[in-house]
């Protein structure tokens, strides 16, 4: 005993048992962490990089940010830093890591016509050193970070978009698609149209949310299927991958069991992801039902000639469904539903006015230090047997989640493993029902650049000392509980680390 308690000091990393080792992922899951271009990179004007649209907004709106990080000109600079980001990958035993591209890293105006070398470069670097550890590279196409030049024309409000995000697709499946074999064309369709063009909390501050949501919401689905086409035409028969979207799921329990809340939990489903989700996953295509039927109703009483939501020709149905070889979902949090307390006025229209129903958390559910981020029962295992019962994706790839713990905090990140333990629990529970979840990311690696939040919420498995020139790492204890899961592929509650010093294990 005594010789193993000198060993564990020694090593660091020494794992009790699981108690039911039955409770255990397959042997090819892929377990993961997340990240996102500007919110690590830094360069942001490195080597030929192009402006894009968060260049733009924090340079010109430093006051838009919270925090002592103003913009992510630096971040975690992993322009300079790649191959330390492997290192902790290795150190934590990952089998994937899922980045994105910079746009206008690769395509500095935007345009194909231009490619800068040293973006390619950079990604090539990166991606070698991943494949060289066996890790694989789970690649997004757009993080929110349009080339500014684009939104210069209207970004994702013109439809020409469709045939823009197709060319830059084109330049990352022919210089990537050797070694990437799982593409995501976008993260969170969502957050860019609802909070990017309709409110003003996210690049390019449109702030429409009657119309400019949901104008974005068919160009990026409509973008997303050229990617998926030329993908599955040009590139699937060569290279042999797939290629799908990645969706923000909240999941909004209704109220009570009354039918009026189970309504108004479905509605709101629909609103906030469902117009996303359903003419790519679903058989009819198109705009789902209900909330469809709601804004025309809406837009009619007040004036407009046209429904607000729009609609899909039968050959864009057709085209846009059944574009993604998985659903990759990002889930954080979740709502209490009502269709009678809670409701807030909102501005009449609104997307917010759309919806119309109330959100509601319950005390004891755990906040972050994200104030979006609540720890609610089960919220995974709902929001994916949800999806599956209803689009009955081909699989589902969790290519998001996490905790956020406020600046300051030090490396004993206690709730984030409640918090991630949780999620795993729910996996189990999720594989044991015949659901087939193939991997899950966790978010972050590191902490980054939240956007709006500048460096207040610290996501990350490993901290960074933004203050140091050197953008130093540190394994938070967290990332040694997920190097346990990893390792063992079941979750050990007896495993509590104390000394929180990481090595590579061979
Ligand atoms: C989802 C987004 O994809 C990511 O960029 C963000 O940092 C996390 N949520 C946490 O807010």
């Amino acid at each position: 005993m005594k010789i193993l308690m000198v060993l564990c000091a020694v090593v660091a990393a020494c794992y009790g048992e699981c108690e039911n080792k039955d409770r255990s992922f397959p042997s090819d899951f892929l377990f993961g962490c997340a990240t996102a271009a500007v919110q690590i990179e830094g360069g942001w004007n490195a080597d030929g990089k192009g402006e894009s649209i968060w260049d733009r907004i924090t340079h010109r709106y430093p006051e838009l940010v919270s925090g002592p990080v103003l913009n992510p000109d630096v971040s975690c600079d992993s322009y300079n830093n790649w191959k330390r980001d492997v290192e902790m990958m290795r150190e934590m035993g990952l089998t994937a890591y899922r980045f994105s591209l910079s746009w206008s890293r690769i395509l500095p105006k935007g345009f194909a016509n231009e490619v800068n070398p040293k973006g390619i470069e950079y990604y090539n670097n990166l991606i070698n050193e991943m494949v060289k550890y066996n890790i694989t590279p789970l690649v997004t196409l757009y993080h929110w970070d349009l080339p500014q030049p684009l939104q210069d024309l209207g970004g994702l409000a013109n439809p020409l978009i469709t045939k823009w995000f197709e060319d830059y697709a084109r330049v990352a499946f022919t210089n990537f698609g050797d070694r990437v074999k799982h593409w995501i064309t976008f993260n969170e369709p969502r957050e860019v149209c609802y909070e990017g063009y309709g409110f003003n909390n996210k690049a390019p501050l449109v702030n429409s949310s009657a119309i400019g949501t949901y104008v974005c919401a068919k160009n990026l689905v409509l973008s997303h299927a050229n990617a998926y086409h030329l993908y599955d035409k040009e590139f699937k028969p060569i290279q042999g991958g797939e290629c799908g979207i990645t969706l923000s799921v909240q999941w909004f329990y209704p109220m009570t069991d009354s039918a009026e809340d189970a309504y108004a939990a479905e509605i709101m489903r629909q609103a906030e992801w469902g117009i996303y989700a359903h003419p790519i996953y679903s058989k009819e295509g198109g705009f789902p039902k209900e909330f469809a039927e709601r804004v025309a109703a809406k837009s009619k009483e007040q004036g407009f000639g046209w429904s607000r939501l729009g609609e899909y020709t039968e050959e864009e149905k057709a085209w846009a469904r059944g574009t993604s070889d998985f659903f990759g979902i990002n889930h954080y949090t979740a709502f209490q539903i009502s269709a009678t307390k809670y409701i807030e006025a909102s501005p009449v229209p609104s997307l917010t006015d759309d919806e119309g129903f109330g959100h509601f958390r319950p005390a004891e559910w755990p906040v972050a230090a994200s104030a979006w981020c609540v720890m609610a029962p089960n919220s995974l295992y709902n929001a994916i047997t949800f999806l599956n019962n209803k689009y009955n994706p081909p699989k589902f790839i969790i290519t998001e989640n996490g905790w956020s713990i406020a600046i300051g905090r030090d490396l004993i990140d206690d709730d984030r493993i409640t918090y991630h333990r949780a999620a795993w629990e729910d996996v189990l529970d999720l594989l044991a029902a015949g659901v087939n979840v193939k991997g899950y990311m966790a978010w972050s690696l590191m902490d980054n650049w939240e956007w709006l939040g500048g460096v207040t919420e610290r996501f990350g498995l490993y901290a960074v000392d933004f203050e140091d020139p050197a953008r130093t790492r540190t394994a938070r204890k967290s990332a040694f509980v997920y190097k346990q899961l990893i390792k063992d592929r079941c979750i050990d509650y007896s495993y509590n680390p104390t000394n929180l010093t990481m090595t590579i294990d061979e």
